[in-house]
This record gives structure tokens, C-alpha cells and sequence, in this order.
């Protein structure tokens, strides 16, 4: 599963598909308007054909073009005032036959002045968050879904707690992590044994963060890394910024750290993600079925020292999808 890297060209189609409906519309409210006022239609091709006038009225350098250019001008203007008032007696607007944009900033070709515009940004979050919530299993990972009867309530001698008692303190942390969440937010590493509901609340997370705007990455370290190589080696076909958008999008999220194939191109790509994100203060959930002394063991200590600033959830219990299967 990774989700985030196609919300770039989804966005671009959007707005190309926007430019061609504006465009459509357009030209079928001219022609609409056109029909039914025909005293609209032959004054906007006399408009049409002032350019033409204009450039022979300019390329004749006759003693008066000036005066001629003027008069010109006047009559433009009175044939504009002549469609508007022809279209607010038929009950129009005179904007009815303007052109009109999806958004008027950047006339829908999502820059403005060289930088992208707040509409381009808008669709790219909304598809990040689109394909993440197409994907089935986030449907069901909500906090609502997460039942805390799948853990012990009973005293675990080994572990010194009560699982019920553990897990219900990492739901909250993840209720309140997830209501409060900004840009600012900590970084968290949640580990424990395989089928614990560590996949289940961190996207549980994501879903809240996603629904309050911001941009989520969420991907298995696998299919996240796989991505960066791809890129990196000039397998991609297409040209959209994988590591970029992990270095840069609001919140990553990286499933099952230490599943990935081991090598050294992926360690230094793995220490790059946290490095950078921890520099710009970005956070990160990172989940794994590691130890820590497994984790420390798998990767270098410049790696493992960072992660020691992220908030740790120890999560504990059976196989719930074991206990699920056998229910
Ligand atoms: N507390 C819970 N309540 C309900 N379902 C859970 C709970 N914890 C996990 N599950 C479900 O059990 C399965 C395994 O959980 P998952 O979050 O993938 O475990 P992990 O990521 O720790 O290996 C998933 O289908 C998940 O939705
Ligand atoms: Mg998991
Ligand atoms: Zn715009």
C-alpha cells in the first residue's frame, strides 16, 4: 500500500478537466445567448472584427489614425454597453458571457506568480487524502473499530501491567495525538509483536489528521523505499518527487520499519527521512515489530539515536488477527 504519489498527477488532471469545462460552458453560453438575443451575436462579431479595423486603421499612418483609433474605442465601448444592456433586459448578467474561471488567482493553471497557487495545494491534499481512505483497511482502522476487550485485563507477571489497562492509555495518547495534531506535532514509534493494532491506530491517526486538511503519506517502509529506489535509479516513468513528498508532506507514516529488504542504499534513505523530518519539525509515526535492542542491532546508531527523541508506545497483547480468525 502507498498512497500520495499519484495525488500530483490526479491534481493535474483536475485541473486540466477544469480549463476544459470552463472553456465548454463558455462557448455554450455564447452560443445560448447568441440564439436567443441575435442582436447579441451580430454585435459581438462586429466587436470581433474591430482588431482587424484597428491594425489597418494602424498600418495606413494616415494623418488622423489617432482620431480614428479614439472613435474606435468609443464605439467598442458602446457595443459593450449595448450586450450588456441587451443582456440585462432579457434577465441576464452581464458576467453571463464572461469567461469564468474555477479559480480566478491563477485562471486554473495552478501557479501563480511561479509559485504553486492554494487551489493547486487544496486538490493535492484532498487526493492524498482520497487515495488513503480508498484503500479497505482504513475503512475499518478508526478509533471507533478499536476494541480494547481484545487485550488481557488480567495482571501480566512478565510484563509487570495489565495489557487492558496499557492499550487503553495508547488509545488515548492516539485519540488526543490525532485531535491536536499539527505540523508541530511529535514524532512516535509505536512497536510490538505482529497483530497488536499498531497498523490499526496509526491509521486511525491518519484518518483524523486527513479529514482536518492536512497532507498524509502513509505507506509500508517496504513500498515507501521501493518508491525512493525506483526514483533514485531512473526506474520511474513518471516525474513526480517521491522522496520529496516523504521529506516534505504534513505527516509520514511508515509501517513495519525492519521489513524492508536490508541494504545500505535503503539504511541511508531510512536515516535521510528522519533526519530531515526531524530537522524541519515535522512528525513521523513509525511502526515495527522490532525490539529495541532488534532495532539497534539492524541499524546504525545515527539512526537509532534520532529515533530516541520520538514519543515510544509499547504496544502488548496476543494476535488479535488470530483471535479474530479462531472467534
Ligand atoms: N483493538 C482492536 N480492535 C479491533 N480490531 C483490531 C484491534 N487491534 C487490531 N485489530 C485488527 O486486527 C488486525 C491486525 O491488527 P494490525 O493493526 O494490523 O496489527 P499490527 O500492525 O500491530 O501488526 C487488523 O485487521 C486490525 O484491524
Ligand atoms: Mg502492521
Ligand atoms: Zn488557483
Amino acid at each position: 500500500m502507498k498512497f500520495g504519489s499519484k495525488a500530483y498527477e490526479y491534481a493535474l488532471m483536475e485541473l486540466s478537466r477544469r480549463r476544459g469545462r470552463s472553456k465548454y460552458e463558455y462557448e455554450k453560453r455564447i452560443a445560448d445567448i447568441e440564439d436567443r438575443i441575435p442582436e447579441i451575436a451580430r454585435l459581438r462579431s462586429e466587436l470581433a472584427s474591430t482588431s482587424i479595423k484597428l491594425s489597418k486603421v494602424i498600418l495606413a499612418r494616415n494623418s488622423n489614425t489617432r482620431e480614428l483609433i479614439e472613435q474606435m474605442a468609443d464605439e467598442n465601448l458602446a457595443m459593450q454597453e449595448n450586450i450588456n444592456n441587451l443582456l440585462i433586459e432579457n434577465g441576464y448578467s452581464p458576467d453571463y458571457i464572461k469567461y469564468q474561471y474555477h479559480c480566478d488567482l491563477c485562471e486554473d493553471s495552478g501557479y501563480h506568480n511561479g509559485v504553486r497557487c492554494s487551489c493547486f495545494n487544496t486538490l493535492l491534499k484532498n487526493f492524498s487524502s482520497k487515495e488513503l481512505s480508498g484503500a479497505s483497511h482504513i475503512k475499518l482502522s478508526s478509533f471507533e473499530t478499536f476494541n480494547l476487550g481484545y487485550y488481557s485485563d488480567s495482571f501480566n507477571e512478565d510484563l509487570g501491567i495489565v495489557p487492558r489497562k496499557k492499550m487503553e492509555e495508547i488509545l488515548h495518547y492516539c485519540e488526543k495525538y490525532a485531535d491536536e495534531f499539527s505540523t508541530e506535532s511529535k514524532s512516535i514509534c509505536m512497536s510490538g509483536q505482529t497483530g497488536v493494532g499498531k497498523t490499526h491506530l496509526s491509521l486511525s491517526i491518519a484518518k483524523v489528521v486527513i479529514s482536518k486538511g492536512f497532507n498524509v503519506i502513509y505507506g509500508s517502509s517496504q513500498d515507501l523505499l521501493r518508491d525512493v529506489e525506483r526514483e533514485h535509479f531512473g526506474k520511474s516513468n513518471d516525474d513526480k518527487d517521491a522522496l520529496g513528498s516523504l521529506l516534505g508532506c504534513d505527516l509520514l507514516i511508515m509501517d513495519d520499519l525492519g521489513t524492508e529488504f536490508e541494504s545500505s542504499f535503503y539504511n541511508s534513505v531510512i536515516y535521510n527521512i528522519i533526519n530531515s523530518r526531524l530537522n524541519r519539525g515535522l512528525p513521523t509515526i513509525i511502526s515495527t515489530n522490532l525490539s529495541l535492542s532488534e532495532l539497534e542491532s539492524r541499524y546504525s546508531d545515527r539512526v537509532v539515536s534520532r529515533l530516541m527523541v520520538y514519543d515510544f508506545l509499547r504496544f502488548v497483547g496476543s494476535d488479535i488477527r488470530q483471535i479474530k480468525r479462531f472467534k
